[in-house]
C-alpha cells in the first residue's frame, strides 16, 4: 500500500501497541484441527490489509476512555468478519488479486475460499458469545446479516445501468459501511456510553464506511493496482454499477 499521510500515520501510531495485541488474538484464534483452515486463513491474513475496522474500534475506545481487554477481542472479531467477506467477495467477483497476492480463490480454489470464509464467520460468532454481552452479539449479528443482504442486493443490481444513486448508496451502506458502523458502535457499548454517544459513534462509522467504499469504487477505475494490491476494472468487468460509472 501507499505510505500513509502524516496525519493518518500519527493517528495510527496512537494504537500501534493495541494493534499488536489484536494481531496476537487473531493469530491465536485461527487455530483449527483441520490444516487447510489455518493455511487459507493465514494466507489472506498474513498478507496484511489496512486493519481499518479494528483501528476504528480501538481509536473510538480510546476516545471514550475504555481501556479493558475486550477491545482486542472485538477488534479481532470485526477483522475476522471482514476477512470472511473478502474470501466470499473474491469468489463472487472472480477477483484474482488481493493484498498484492493472488486471491485465496485463485490459489486454493473457490470451495476452500467459501468454506474457510464460513469458518471465520463462525469463529467470530464463537468469540462474540464469549463476551456474554447480548448487546454485542446483537450488533454483530445484525451487521453480518445486513452485509450479506447488501451483497445479495448488489448481485440483483448487476448490469442495471439505470441503478439510481440512492440504490447504489443503499448497497454500500449495507455491504461496507455497516461493519464500520458496528466497529464504532461497539466501542461505545464497551465504554458503557449513553445512547446519544453510541448513536453519534454509529453515525460516524456509517459515514466513514460509506465514503471509504465510494473511494474504493473510484479507485477501481482510476487507482494504481500495485498500490491497491488488487486489479483495477473488476467492477465494470463484472457489471457492477458504481457511482463513478
Ligand atoms: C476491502 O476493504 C473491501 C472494501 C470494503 C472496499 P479494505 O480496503 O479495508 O481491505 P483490506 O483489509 O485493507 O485489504
Ligand atoms: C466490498 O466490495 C466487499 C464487501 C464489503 C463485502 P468490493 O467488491 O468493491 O471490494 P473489493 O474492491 O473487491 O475489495
Ligand atoms: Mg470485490
Ligand atoms: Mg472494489
Amino acid at each position: 500500500m501507499a505510505a500513509n499521510s502524516p496525519s493518518t500515520a500519527a493517528t495510527l501510531a496512537l494504537i500501534a501497541d493495541d494493534m499488536q495485541e489484536v494481531d496476537k488474538v487473531i493469530a491465536s484464534r485461527l487455530q483449527s484441527a483441520v490444516p487447510l483452515v489455518g493455511e487459507v486463513a493465514r494466507y489472506i491474513i498474513s498478507a496484511g490489509g489496512k486493519r481499518l475496522r479494528p483501528a476504528l474500534l480501538l481509536l473510538m475506545s480510546g476516545a471514550l476512555g475504555y481501556t479493558g481487554s475486550q477491545r482486542f477481542n472485538l477488534a479481532a472479531v470485526v477483522e475476522f468478519i471482514h476477512t470472511a467477506t473478502l474470501l466470499h467477495d473474491d469468489v463472487v467477483d472472480e477477483s484474482t488479486l488481493r493484498r498484492g497476492r493472488p486471491t485465496a480463490n485463485e490459489n486454493f480454489g473457490n470451495p476452500a475460499s467459501v468454506l474457510v470464509g464460513d469458518f471465520l464467520y463462525s469463529r467470530a460468532f464463537q468469540m462474540m458469545v464469549e463476551t456474554s454481552s447480548l448487546r454485542v452479539m446483537e450488533i454483530l449479528a445484525d451487521a453480518t446479516n445486513v452485509i450479506a443482504e447488501g451483497e445479495v442486493q448488489q448481485l440483483m443490481n448487476t448490469h442495471d445501468a439505470s441503478l439510481s444513486e440512492s440504490g447504489y448508496l443503499n448497497v454500500i451502506r449495507s455491504k461496507t459501511a455497516k461493519l464500520f458502523e458496528a466497529s464504532a458502535r461497539l466501542a461505545a457499548v464497551l465504554a458503557a456510553s449513553p445512547p446519544e454517544i453510541e448513536h453519534a459513534c454509529a453515525s460516524y462509522g456509517q459515514a466513514l464506511g460509506t465514503a471509504f467504499q465510494v473511494i474504493d469504487d473510484v479507485l477501481d477505475y482510476d487507482g494504481n493496482a500495485q498500490e491497491m494490491g488488487k486489479n483495477l476494472g473488476d467492477d465494470l468487468r463484472e457489471g457492477k454499477v458504481t457511482l463513478p460509472l
